[in-house]
């Protein structure tokens, strides 16, 4: 086995990611007071809604009956992603590469690409960047989501890592990608060494019957190069775990975490109706996010609404993340 690198989190504003995630909030922040006519009070309040519906669309019942008619590409509604789930989600998807066993053996190779499936704005990008900070060789970053939601926050996330990183063996990619549709959903993957799907799964999962997805996914499958890994991570949501596994299972086989690194204890994943129980990895992840960015202690305070507690983040869960491992033959 591999020996273990050491953790690191995305700390704060400071820290290289921390920057780009500053800038970018800020660049967001910029775009919806404009929208409101520079006041500060329908800013707050538009905020607020924005993370209500993020919110309430992300509670499982709502995943299963569907959400593809989501309105990411509203201004509100993406600063209020970035701002509450950017760097929770970068930070997870970090540490869950952390405690995948094999992923550090990829930094004897001179280069790598890493494809994140549904990396919405660019969070996972950001995560990617994160774990692979002390990488000396060339890293392609691809990520694959719909443009025509998320396409501002890319060119203005482009942006803020060309003025931060200034790496010329960093390259990220942006593609139209959508599981639904049939000119969009043939991922280009065949060279990535990773494949992850971050939060991503869950919001197909009510589609996954469509002709297209099962297309898709077969595709994905089948174009990935042996020994790809496929690093499914995300909500702790058995039907979504299941179904991620029937799809991968005869052509992959599951990896475990790093054994050496202290981890949390495996879960049973139960479904209540069938009672089919899987075992699932998990990790914990602090909740924290605009307090690090010092950013919008204006706002905070009002942005807690009755029905949850201010720090959770669109049904995160406390910051537990489950994960699994797979590995293409
Ligand atoms: C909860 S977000 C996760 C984004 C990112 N991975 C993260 O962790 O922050 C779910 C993502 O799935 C994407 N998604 C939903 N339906 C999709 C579809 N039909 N095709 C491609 N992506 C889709 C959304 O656009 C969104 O970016």
């Amino acid at each position: 086995m591999a020996e273990a690198k050491p953790e690191n989190e995305i700390e704060d504003d400071q820290c290289p990611v921390g920057k780009i995630i500053h800038k970018w909030v800020c660049d967001k922040e910029k775009e919806c007071l404009d929208k409101v006519g520079g006041n500060k009070e329908r800013f707050r309040e538009d905020v607020k809604k924005a993370l209500d519906k993020l919110f309430n669309a992300h509670k499982i019942f709502k995943l299963e009956e569907g959400i593809q008619s989501f309105k990411y590409e509203r201004t509100f509604i993406q600063f209020g992603y970035i701002y509450k789930h950017a760097m929770f989600s970068a930070r997870s998807l970090s540490k869950v590469m952390h405690r995948s066993n094999v992923l550090n053996k990829l930094e004897e190779k001179s280069s790598i690409t890493i494809a994140c499936l549904g990396g919405g704005p660019g969070s996972d990008v950001l995560g990617v960047l994160d774990y692979f900070r002390d990488f000396e060789g060339q890293l392609n970053i691809q990520l694959y989501d719909r443009k025509n939601k998320w396409g501002k926050c890319w060119k203005s996330l482009q942006a803020a890592i060309d003025e931060e990183l200034h790496d010329p063996r960093v390259t990220v990619s942006f593609h139209d990608f959508d599981v639904t549709t049939a000119d969009k959903n043939k991922p280009d993957i065949q060279d990535a060494d990773v494949i992850t799907m971050h939060y991503f799964m869950e919001e197909v999962y009510s589609e996954r019957e469509k002709e297209e997805v099962k297309e898709c996914f077969d595709h994905i499958i089948q174009t990935a190069k042996p020994g790809a890994l496929f690093l499914y991570s995300g909500m702790y949501m058995y039907q979504a775990t299941d179904w991620v596994h029937r799809l991968l299972k005869d052509n992959c086989k599951v990896l475990e975490p790093n054994m050496d690194l202290h981890i949390d204890l495996p879960r049973i994943c139960q479904d209540y109706i069938t009672v089919e129980s899987i075992w699932i990895y998990r990790i914990q992840v602090d909740l924290r996010q605009e307090g690090d960015l010092k950013l919008f202690y204006d706002i905070r305070d009002n942005l807690e609404t009755g029905g949850y507690p201010v720090k959770e983040i669109s049904f995160r869960l406390d910051g537990n993340v489950v994960y699994r491992l797979y590995q293409k033959k």
